[in-house]
């Protein structure tokens, strides 16, 4: 089949730059002797957890049980699920999962412990237990050596349980990578004031699991880190592309569109809306949906539910009804999420099909 047989909108991956995107992360965490459990909430697609898994990848992570359950079901034997599950079917979910698989859960509170326990023992299976720490984007973790340490106490103190060490998501070090160093400093102290408590109390940290995907390359100057997780490396998006985290060379995922209206002046209408794109809104001073390939000068400024508002009054550019458009999405795990399949394409061929098998997997 050829691109031009899909009907739009459509989203395509360009096998060749992901190939890339893959294969450059694989060997830097490899160089830098880095466990990699890639985010899989960027394609929620088993197949591709697999070639994460072929190209290096020691296990995967998810953020929720049904997330888990589609990954464990599509072959995935080493899932870390980095959520916290404080009721009882989700911890339910995750022990059921553990009987046969690698299952280890982050979490932040002697609740979520109890109900794993609790939820471990019932299914006679055992979970691999992280601690999430605090270490500055202010979202989940707790926010200090101490408290870390008794979490991991009292998760080493229940039955169907093992304290597997420490995580943390460095989301505000969400900025271009140059201006990351004072952060990443920071974090490092974060750390190593974690490892000193716990070495007196000769707690050992087995996993330091750390990582994102604008920090990427940097994970090797977090101190005392040992596996990452970014997600987002393996398409990369608009957000990333505007904070110089990637060049557009390394932007796998487009989201096909045609043309659909031209009759109002200053604008061209295209297939896609908010049921294609996610509302997820551009950072800096011009508000805008994606970036246009095919003309930089045109904006996508507004979503309807099924049309795409494009403004061309600073554009010379005069689409055609029915021209096909490519869109570089904002933010791309989102964006996946809306779509039933996704294309993995190589030139004009399209040579794989994939059923985005765990999207809408909220639960
Ligand atoms: C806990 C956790 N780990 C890893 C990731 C993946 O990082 P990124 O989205 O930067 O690729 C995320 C993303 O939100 C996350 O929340």
């Amino acid at each position: 089949m050829t691109i031009d047989e899909l009907e739009t909108p459509a989203v395509l991956v360009d096998l060749d730059v992901m190939e890339r995107n893959l294969a450059r992360l694989a060997s830097y965490a490899k160089k830098h002797r880095l466990t990699l459990r890639p985010h899989t909430k960027t394609h929620k697609i088993p197949e591709l957890a697999k070639r994460q898994i072929d190209s290096g990848a020691k296990g995967v992570t998810v953020a929720k049980p049904g997330e888990a359950r589609v990954m464990a079901e599509g072959g995935l034997g080493d899932i870390m699920i980095a959520y916290p599950l404080v009721t009882p079917p989700k911890a339910r979910a995750a022990a059921e999962l553990a009987r046969d698989r690698a299952i280890c859960v982050s979490l932040d509170s002697a609740e979520a412990l109890e109900a794993l326990s609790q939820a471990a023992v019932a299914a006679g299976s055992r979970i691999g237990v992280l601690v999430e720490i605090d270490v500055g984007f202010h979202r989940c973790g707790v926010g200090s050596p101490e408290q870390a340490l008794s979490l991991a106490r009292h998760a080493m103190g229940l039955k169907g349980l093992e304290f597997r060490g420490l995580m943390f998501y460095p989301g505000h070090l969400g900025k271009p990578p140059g201006e990351q160093t004072a952060g990443i400093a920071d974090v490092s102290r974060c750390l190593a004031a974690h490892y000193e408590t716990f070495q007196k109390a000769q707690v050992e940290i087995p996993v330091m699991s750390g990582g994102s995907t604008a920090t990427a390359y940097r994970s090797h100057e977090f101190s005392g880190v040992n596996e990452i997780r970014p997600g987002m490396y393996l398409f990369n998006d608009r957000n990333l592309l505007s904070l110089g985290v990637c060049s557009p060379e390394d932007c796998a995922l487009h989201v096909m569109v045609s043309v659909v209206s031209t009759a109002v002046p200053g604008r061209t209408i295209v297939d896609g809306g908010s049921k294609t794109f996610s509302s997820d809104r551009s950072k800096g001073e011009k508000v805008t949906y994606g970036l246009i390939r095919e003309d930089s000068h045109t904006d996508f400024i507004a979503l309807s539910e099924e049309h795409g508002h494009l403004d061309t009054t600073h554009s010379d550019r005069k689409f055609q009804i029915g021209e096909r458009l490519h869109i570089l999405p904002n933010h791309v795990c989102v964006t996946v999420n809306m779509h039933d399949q996704i294309y993995g394409v190589r030139g004009n061929t399209v040579e794989k099909v994939w059923q985005v098998k765990a999207r809408g997997k909220v639960q």
